[in-house]
């Protein structure tokens, strides 16, 4: 990778065990922005107290066995013993240049890839999906496409809940209303059914109506958890439909997911049993007042009580938290994970760090590294939990809907013909609501705003396209095109040669991501991008200047820089999730 930070980091590190013996050859070098030059290396300070020198000898001996010849243009020694290090215009252009028409932005392939199992999404069998759903399907999504392109092996776990107590009432209600109204409702309307499941339950355990619904509804849980054939065989149809609806949200979002990634909480459902034995066995399970519980040191409640993390019911049932156990065992002993990703909402946080102490207690974690990047809630514009207007929580096929219709309004007086109308809003509309959720961190909580997500300016979605179709126009305007250019890319002006610095970070940002499952720092760096752009314009025209037609020698190289802003938008903007309309 050409990110200068790496590369300069390398060359101090290089003299630092030239002027101080191998023993040194670990040492940070501290390299930092810096106001002075393009970065500087602070390891002076903290190594000369080490050697118990002072730090101005200490850099002045490093700047001294600095090997940076091609690369920098200037290195000073400043303060205490700053290095300030200005990189070399020619460097800058020849790192760049390669990387113009490279499908990969000149990031690698890693040569030290992992296994991670990705748990996001997860939705609710014959529920609504709601905005939390959509945060943590957008912001995992994102993490798979920039892990599997630095060359991981992403392993998408979408953990429905597709098991437990309240599929006894759903199969009865299915079998009272048919499958074919079923369908209908589940494939479009959720919630519809789950209500009415709930509603026929409530009113049967009151004596108020429907008969023995309740009754008949456990008898049908003990008959799914035993295997019963017929029982099983309307459980599949019912997560047949629901995945009708999952899909028409994925396609609609433009997300990765597919059937094959659905790995829901029935999965595990054969190896609860083991579980709970083997935790029993180690002597980490005891049974507490007849339910099979962990507890686990550090976790004391209210009243100073320790708080248990119960895997089997008195009643002999298992629960969420059991599943998490099996899963995260399966994925660290069968699936081999390096580490495992979960993509959950922040109030899950203390769930999940019980779920990986027993199991690291219990051994079965091994090297595997359990991950929570947590998900903050999405609020309205009252800072409330979001919801319609008429207080009803949001559907999100509608909020979807909405997103793209406003998206259209945008853009309406562009002169586009219908398809291509709808086919920018369709980009623009959704692509604003995913970078919505992108473009804050993941844990903080957010507010749904479409007026904010859906505008041109700011650090938004919309803006980030328009930047990318900004290009495109340009080349039309030289009647070039981004694969048509073969000059390198050469640095003339403080504004290009700011872009073209700026571009040689993509790989850093995408591992910056990548290592904190932080979306939002791949969206602030090509944000940074179409900032360097801004300035590059006002500065450097590229097809028509002030004072006429811009020569050949000049546009050829601009445009060729052109074309790289153009490859690290769409290629950042796609790891994203977040797709460029061709004009906008
Ligand atoms: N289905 C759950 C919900 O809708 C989320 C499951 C998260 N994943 C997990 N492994 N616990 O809230």
């Amino acid at each position: 990778m050409s990110d200068p930070q790496l590369v300069l980091a390398a060359r101090v590190q290089a003299a630092i065990v030239d002027a101080y013996g191998v023993e040194y050859a670990h040492t940070d070098p501290v390299i930092r922005p810096s106001q002075f030059a393009d970065l500087q290396a602070n390891v002076a300070l903290p190594l000369a107290k080490k050697l118990g020198e002072r730090p101005r000898d200490v850099a002045d001996e490093i700047v001294k066995r600095l090997d940076v010849a091609g690369l920098c243009s200037a290195v000073e020694v400043s303060g205490p013993g700053f290095i300030n290090l200005t990189l070399a215009d020619e460097w800058i252009a020849g790192q760049a240049t390669p990387m113009v028409g490279d499908p990969r932005v000149g990031v690698p392939v890693t040569d030290r890839p992992q296994v991670v199992p990705v748990d996001y999404s997860a939705p609710n069998v014959a529920k609504e999906m709601h905005v939390g759903h959509l945060r943590t399907t957008v912001v995992g999504d994102a993490f798979c496409r920039a892990a599997e392109f630095r060359g991981h092996h992403v392993i998408r776990q979408n953990h429905i809940g597709d098991w437990g107590t309240p599929f006894g009432m759903l199969i009865e209600h299915l079998l009272e209303i048919g499958e074919e109204e079923a369908a209908a409702e589940l494939r479009t309307d959720p919630n519809v059914f789950y209500q009415a499941a709930r509603a026929k339950f409530d009113a049967s355990e009151k004596g108020e109506g429907h008969g023995d619904f309740a009754t008949r509804a456990r008898r049908r849980v003990v008959l799914l958890q035993s295997g019963d054939q017929a029982t099983l065989t309307i459980w599949r149809r019912m997560v047949d439909m629901s995945k009708v609806y999952f899909n028409k949200i994925y396609a609609e979002l433009d997300v990765t997911l597919a059937d094959a990634d659905l790995a829901g909480e029935s999965k595990y459902n054969d190896m609860l049993g083991a579980v709970c034995d083997d935790l029993y066995e180690q002597g980490i399970a005891v049974v507490d007042d007849g339910a099979l519980c962990v507890f686990l040191e550090g976790h004391i409640g209210r009243e100073g009580k320790p708080v248990p993390l119960i895997i089997r019911k008195s009643d002999g049932g298992y629960g969420y938290a059991t599943t998490d156990l099996a899963a995260l065992r399966y994925r660290a002993q069968t699936l081999h994970a390096d580490r495992v990703v979960y993509v959950i909402g922040v109030p899950q946080a203390l769930h999940l760090k019980m779920v990986y102490e027993t199991v690291e207690k219990a051994g079965w974690l091994g090297r595997t590294q359990p991950f929570h990047a947590g998900i903050g809630n999405v609020l309205g514009t009252d800072g409330k939990i979001l919801r319609t207007r008429s207080g009803k929580p949001i559907k999100l096929a509608q909020l979807l809907e909405e997103a793209v219709e406003r998206a259209a309004k945008v853009i309406e007086d562009r002169g586009y013909d219908a398809a291509t109308q709808a086919e920018i809003a369709q980009a623009v509309g959704i692509g604003a609501v995913k970078y919505a959720d992108l473009s804050v961190a993941r844990d903080s909580e957010y507010v749904f705003d479409f007026d904010r997500m859906i505008a041109l300016t700011g650090n938004t979605g919309p803006y980030l396209q328009y930047a990318a179709a900004r290009i495109r126009s340009i080349f039309r305007l030289a009647g070039s095109s981004p694969e048509a250019v073969d000059s390198p890319i050469v640095i003339t002006h403080p504004a290009e040669r700011a872009l073209a610095l700026h571009l040689l970070g993509f790989g850093a940002a995408i591992d910056a991501m990548i290592e904190d499952v932080a979306p939002h720092k791949l969206a602030a760096y090509l944000y940074g991008v179409a900032d360097a752009l801004t300035g590059f314009y006002e500065n450097c025209p590229v097809v028509k200047g002030p004072d006429g037609p811009v020569p050949a020698e000049v546009r050829e190289p601009r445009l060729a820089l052109c074309a790289l802003a153009l490859n690290t938008l769409v290629t950042g903007l796609g790891l994203l999730g977040i797709t460029v309309p061709e004009r906008m």
